[in-house]
């Protein structure tokens, strides 16, 4: 066997853990379902999901990696034994990082178009329904949105082809630094918006009239979506890790992190959104028909929107790539193919389904997989409402009950903060989950 790669540094791990949590999930996604869920409330179960669910569950999947040393699904086998069922839980991630890259390649084209949008300074002197019709535009076309999903997946290739220190390391260390310093001066520019005060209020003052049952699942769910829990990519990465690394600390810190991005991401596209007058409630069309419009009026908006778009393309790539590096480590350790030919067939396939939801907005709009879900709803919303979930509810199981008392003593020197992990993941994690997934089915 050859021996595995590890991250050169703590510093660097931490680096690639916030680059596959931070995306398109904290910047797209989460002031939109947030804006679609009336704000407050809703942000106040995300939070707390995040504590109770989203932290136990990612201390446990960094175990799992860290201590098997191995891919998704060998590490329960090395864990637990050979031929283990808990290695349905591997192939259960494997099957979710398929679906979510497929969809997730087609948004980050969508980031493409409006990076080279702004590059080009095609925004400037555009009227607001101009400029929002630009998405209608990119919509209606399917080659387009094939040909920006091929780019895409094209760039995440590239770089979880060259391996885990040349590859995914050696990017991730120079584009999520990048990224922090453009959210900061984005977060600095929002405060002199006039919205500016309205987003906090938006965000967090609690007006319990919006909040659904579906918007409780969609809390839970995004949970999961957005620190990459329940289908192995936090094992893969942490399987990466020298076993010697001390877990808690990093684990609390990637979550503090990510939670600080979406909120900044949520208080820049509110501020915006509350300076124009326009719908916090638009849906996934939010981001790309809001700021563009400031871009157009403001002086210096150009450079603005490059910068925006820029942070945007780069949290998406360092998210695609633990994505893919998920199967990538597996048929490559389990098929004892090389590296060159596993990405090639996975990206191709990938590329493949990824059809589907590049032509959902187009062609297949009004085809319905179930309930007026196109390919792209049905994929996010099974993945991100059930698959996730449920492979974080066996994680979370799978550690509290197999893993188990003295290895998390073990682990966790502080003996209440070992017992709140360990009956988070017995028990409260695992019943928040079904409560949530019957809840969502009744
Ligand atoms: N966490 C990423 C985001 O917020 C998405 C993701 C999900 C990445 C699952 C890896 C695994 O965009």
């Amino acid at each position: 066997m050859e021996k595995r790669s590890h991250w050169s540094s703590r510093l660097s791990f931490i680096l690639v853990a916030i680059g596959s949590a931070v995306g398109l999930g904290n910047i797209w996604k989460f002031p939109y379902i947030a804006g679609e869920n009336g704000g407050g409330l809703f942000v106040l179960i995300y939070l707390i999901c995040i504590m109770v669910i989203g932290l136990p569950i990612f201390i446990a999947e960094l175990y799992v990696g860290q201590k098997s040393q191995s891919n998704l699904v060998t590490a329960f086998e090395v864990l637990d034994k050979k031929k283990s069922k808990w290695a349905i839980v591997g192939w259960l991630g494997l099957v979710s990082a398929f679906l979510i890259l497929s969809f997730y390649s087609v948004v980050g084209g969508w980031i493409i178009d409006y990076l080279v949008k702004s590059l080009t300074f095609s925004f400037s002197g555009k009227t607001d329904s101009q400029v929002q019709n630009m998405m209608t535009e990119l919509f209606s076309s399917p080659f387009k949105q094939i040909g920006l999903h091929l780019l895409f997946m094209f760039l995440t290739f590239g770089i979880v082809i060259g391996g885990i220190a040349k590859g995914i390391e050696r990017w991730s260390n120079i584009l999520m630094p990048c990224f922090f310093v453009l959210l900061t001066g984005l977060l600095i520019y929002s405060a002199t918006t006039p919205g500016f005060s309205q987003a906090l209020s938006f965000l967090f003052s609690f007006n319990a009239d919006k909040l659904t049952a579906a918007g409780v699942l969609e809390a839970v769910g995004h949970s999961f979506f957005t620190l990459s829990l329940g289908m192995g990519a936090i094992i893969t990465y942490g399987s990466y890790l020298s076993p010697k690394e001390n877990l808690l600390g990093t684990a609390v810190l990637i979550g503090f992190m990510d939670t600080i991005v979406a909120l900044s991401s949520g208080i820049i596209i509110f501020s915006i959104v509350f300076s124009y007058n326009l719908d916090p409630s638009s849906g996934p069309t939010l981001m790309f028909q809001t700021l563009p419009v400031l871009f157009a009026k403001t002086p210096g908006g150009e450079y603005v929107s490059i910068a925006f778009f820029g942070l945007v393309l780069f949290a998406a790539l360092t998210s695609a790539i633990s994505l893919l590096e998920v199967m990538v480590s597996y048929f490559d350790e389990s098929l004892n193919w090389d590296r060159k030919k596993t990405t090639s067939i996975i990206c191709i396939l990938l590329f493949l389904l990824g059809i589907l939801s590049a032509l959902s907005t187009n062609i297949l709009s009004t085809f319905y997989v179930v309930k007026k879900l196109t390919f792209f709803d049905t994929f996010d919303q099974l993945t991100s409402h059930y698959a996730l979930p449920l492979g974080g509810l066996f994680i979370s199981l799978f550690f509290g009950w197999k893993v188990g008392a003295d290895k998390i003593n073990e682990m966790v020197k502080n003996q209440l903060i070992a017992g709140v992990i360990l009956w988070s993941t017995r028990v409260v994690a695992p019943l928040a989950i079904l409560a949530m997934i019957i809840n969502s089915i009744f």
